[in-house]
């Protein structure tokens, strides 16, 4: 059919015609709420270059979980700042850290929310890279026993999924493993499979206070012009057993995103990383956009790209979005 015939603003004529024939649509069900989570008590301390995100002591974040429970989201990713860094981040896999005690006061006060929690070394060691740094450099295998460790303690205190974010070869599987031989098969990998080194994570890095000391991520984190690559990363972690694939950053990204999606048929999450949060408060602080529909519109786009959850700093402000309507 062409035109005349075939008139296509016949469909978009009202809002009614419009919702009928609306192919993607957003849902508070598929939000994870990321939290940033330090020591002390009934502190938050606001992170400058993110607008409405806190770093947060336990209480308040318990607290932030309840509201995010009370709008229908069902997920947070914890981030944790610890009180103490060192060379080899040992306060990311003691049963005392800070994202364990957050975890088990949040199962005891929110026992229906899904807490996943970043599995990760940057904001645990003093140089800011993800693992132990030999000769200058991440070293893979001996990171992985940590990442292990880690995971395993965040099992232990309740964490329903780990999410490793370090991208060291191999960590998935062993995760697997170790979580099996544990008694934990049923905690779930979300494994931040094709994550780029980007500046979009600037504003993270202060917020999680990981940025590194010297160099950067670029010998284990992702490059940019690289999608063939990130197929084959996803590949190697539905491999090894990961349950749903993270594509990181979104919004420059989505093509990855797509092709994970068509190509592989798995849980795709997609995250909604700091510095797209940041490029468009500060926009829409100044009067420049629409911030309330530049954040739905974008969410949307990478939904219909393929993404089945997003992590988003936007979740609560979505949510409530959502139900006003
Ligand atoms: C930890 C980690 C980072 C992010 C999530 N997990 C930072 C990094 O890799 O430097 C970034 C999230 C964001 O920018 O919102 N490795």
């Amino acid at each position: 059919m062409e035109f005349p015939a075939y008139r296509p603003r016949r469909l978009r004529r009202n809002e009614r015609l419009r919702a009928l024939v609306r192919e993607t649509a957003l849902s508070a069900n598929n939000l994870i709420y990321p939290l940033f989570v330090g020591p002390g008590r009934d502190s938050a301390h606001p992170v400058a270059s993110m607008p409405g995100v806190a770093q947060l002591s336990v209480d308040r974040a318990v607290k932030e979980c309840e509201e995010v429970s009370s709008l229908g989201i069902p997920a947070v990713i914890l981030f944790g700042i610890p009180e103490r860094k060192d060379s080899v981040g040992s306060e990311a896999y003691v049963d005392s850290g800070v994202v364990q005690k957050a975890i088990r006061a949040i199962k005891e006060r929110v026992p229906e929310l899904l807490v996943i929690t970043d599995v990760c070394l940057c904001e645990y060691t003093d140089h800011g890279h993800c693992g132990v740094v030999k000769d200058g450099d991440v070293h893979n295998d001996s990171t992985v026993e940590l990442l292990v460790k880690e995971a395993l303690s965040h099992a232990r205190a309740g964490a329903d999924i780990v999410a490793p974010s370090d991208m060291m070869d191999g960590r998935v599987g062993a995760i697997r493993t170790a979580l099996d031989q544990n008694g934990f098969e049923q905690v779930a990998i979300m494994a931040y499979a094709a994550k780029y080194a980007s500046g979009f994570y600037a504003p993270f890095r202060e917020a999680a206070e990981s940025t590194p000391q010297f160099g950067d991520r670029r010998s284990y984190q992702m490059d940019p012009a690289n999608a063939d690559e990130a197929l084959r990363e996803v590949e190697l972690d539905i491999r090894e057993g990961a349950d749903i694939i993270m594509v990181k950053p979104a919004m420059t990204y989505l093509d990855i995103v797509y092709r994970v999606k068509q190509q592989f048929g798995y849980p795709v999450a997609a995250y909604n990383v700091s510095g797209e949060y940041s490029m468009i408060k500060a926009a829409g602080q100044n009067g420049w956009i629409d911030e309330r529909r530049i954040i739905l519109e974008l969410l949307l786009s990478i939904k219909r790209a393929g993404a089945d959850m997003i992590l988003t700093y936007f979740a609560k402000d979505v949510a409530r979005e959502l139900r006003g309507r």
